[in-house]
């Protein structure tokens, strides 16, 4: 009895703000950015694989769901209603616990240790889970972008082998698409065990871990001058196609087959290009007035993106019948679709490297956040401490930014991209309901610990942003059977790792320090 009663103390056991806070004044971390880097962070993370290549796919549907069609801007504004709450209890939070590892550390305040442990694993899913289907969307953009180049690459460049261009799952569902004989396409050791690496995925994410060891501030340097190339890209898509739009191309506004349906489906696949401006909370320990710019990049970055999102939807489905909208790049498409002259091709080709330079900030961004998760859970010892091991140099943790790399390029060798999109979503989903609950609590058991930011209408637009999430999750939940799976084996396998290691771990360590 005496045993259970200890398990359940040690599982529940909270950490006080002051000491996360005094903590993070100890951080080794150099404390570097500002406002402005961090709304680069943000719309680095935000812009990127939804709005350039998953648009095309929640507008149309797939074969497990019903598309939005054009009702896809309603899409986008109920994804923006669902991340708005969320973004407002972030801002609260992070700029009263100004603490790097951003829900992880936020729960560990509020529910303990074991929730803490599972959000810290649940946010795994939304950034290295989330990394490997904009890693594929990248090297699929990056191939294209290549074929610009046509006249002076070498040939073995342009037609590198399929096998090294795609994960082996997505050959097989082309040999399925096209009658292709596996054999022809990928080699196979000892018969049985497909060779299939994406090489260019690879190389990109090793690229951008090593730059990330070189330091956070010259990463969002580069970040920067990307996030001005696609916002350029963006907005002269939204201004040119603008001459373009025929509004009787917005009739019938809802799809016809299931209309509920559908624009629910596509609100939960249109998430993922809103997912990432929590990832600005995860650079806490490295800004220098924390409390005053956390709240305003966060929530700066929701309305830009939310702008810039309804009026893409506005022009893409204003010039491009929904039946004739593109899967894989719909914006460089629909220009194409206008067959205005050279311009036309221009333009497309421009926009694939807008779409290259924000897949690139997102990756970016994304393997920037998960060592900064991984970091603070390993400061708390649910993961080995050797891992946030500091290099001397350039002051990051660099084991553990070597680890997400890893990661992100080993699971890309076998994970399925539409899974891993939607095991991004569920996790961003849980993030935002534990977030909105850690608000309601904080508000009872710390009611005077200074707020420079306060979400307004309190409890109720907390609930409401719960309830929101909860809905879109058990939809999804429902409709996704092998992602939902997936995401209950997740669930497991953290749990299991707690249970196994992180709990006995914790322990000793505490026994250490007396
Ligand atoms: N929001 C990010 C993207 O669209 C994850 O790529």
């Amino acid at each position: 009895m005496e045993f259970l009663k200890n398990i359940s103390r040690n599982i529940f056991k909270k950490r006080s703000i002051d000491d996360l806070i005094q903590t993070s004044k100890k951080s080794e971390l150099k404390k570097t950015l500002n406002v402005f880097d961090l709304i680069v962070i943000g719309i680095g993370a935000v812009v990127g694989t939804g709005i350039f290549a998953i648009i095309g796919a929640a507008i149309t549907g797939n074969a497990e769901s019903a598309g939005a069609g054009h009702a896809i801007v309603i899409s986008m504004i109920l994804a923006a209603i669902a991340c708005i709450v969320p973004a407002l209890c972030y801002s609260e939070i992070a700029s009263m616990i100004p603490v790097a590892g951003s829900a992880y550390t936020y729960t560990y305040a509020t529910m303990g240790e074991f929730m803490a442990w599972m959000v810290g694993w649940i946010l795994m899913l939304e950034y290295a889970i989330g990394n490997i289907t904009v890693a594929s969307a990248w090297s699929g953009y990056f191939m294209q972008f290549l074929k610009g180049f046509k006249h002076c690459l070498p040939d073995f460049i342009l037609n590198i082998p399929i096998w090294l261009r795609y994960d082996y799952r997505a050959i097989y569902s082309m040999c399925d698409k096209y009658g292709w004989d596996i054999h022809d396409k990928i080699p196979f050791i000892f018969d049985k065990i497909p060779v299939a690496v994406n090489l260019p995925a690879v190389i990109i994410v090793l690229i951008l871990t090593l730059l990330l060891i070189k330091g956070v501030k010259e990463s969002t340097k580069v970040a920067s001058i990307m996030v001005g190339v696609n916002m350029f890209m963006i907005l002269s898509f939204i201004i040119f196609g603008a001459f373009y739009v025929k509004p009787e191309n917005w009739t019938p506004f809802f799809p016809a087959i299931d209309p509920v349906g559908g624009v629910l489906m596509g609100t939960f696949t249109i998430f993922f290009a809103y997912i990432g401006f929590d990832a600005i909370s995860t650079a806490a320990e490295e800004t220098e007035k924390p409390q005053r710019d956390l709240p305003v990049a966060i929530l700066g970055t929701l309305v830009i993106c939310t702008i810039l999102y309804v009026c893409v939807a506005l022009v893409l489905t204003g010039i491009v019948p929904v039946d004739k909208i593109d899967t894989a790049a719909p914006l460089s498409h629909a220009i194409n679709y206008l067959k205005v002259g050279r311009i036309s091709d221009l333009f497309a080709g421009l926009i694939s490297i807008g779409a290259l330079c924000a897949l690139t900030t997102v990756l970016l961004v994304y393997q920037l956040g998960t060592t900064r998760i991984l970091y603070a859970i390993s400061r708390d010892r649910f993961l080995p401490r050797s891992w946030r091991a500091i290099h001397k140099k350039f002051r990051t943790p660099y084991v553990m930014t070597w680890i997400s790399g890893i990661v992100v390029i080993i699971c890309g060798l076998f994970m399925d991209l539409r899974i891993s999109a939607d095991l991004c979503n569920y996790g961003t989903f849980t993030s935002f309901v534990i977030i909105c609950v850690a608000v309601l609590i904080l508000r009872k058991t710390n009611p005077d610990t200074h707020r420079p930011f306060k979400v307004p209408f309190a409890p109720l637009l907390p609930i409401i942003g719960i309830l929101i999430c909860l809905i879109l999750i058990f939809f999804s939940l429902n409709t996704l059977k092998t992602s939902s799976n997936y995401f209950i084996i997740w669930l497991v396998v953290g749990f299991l790792i707690y249970a196994l290691y992180g709990y006995h771990q914790k322990r000793l360590g505490d026994k250490k320090r007396g």
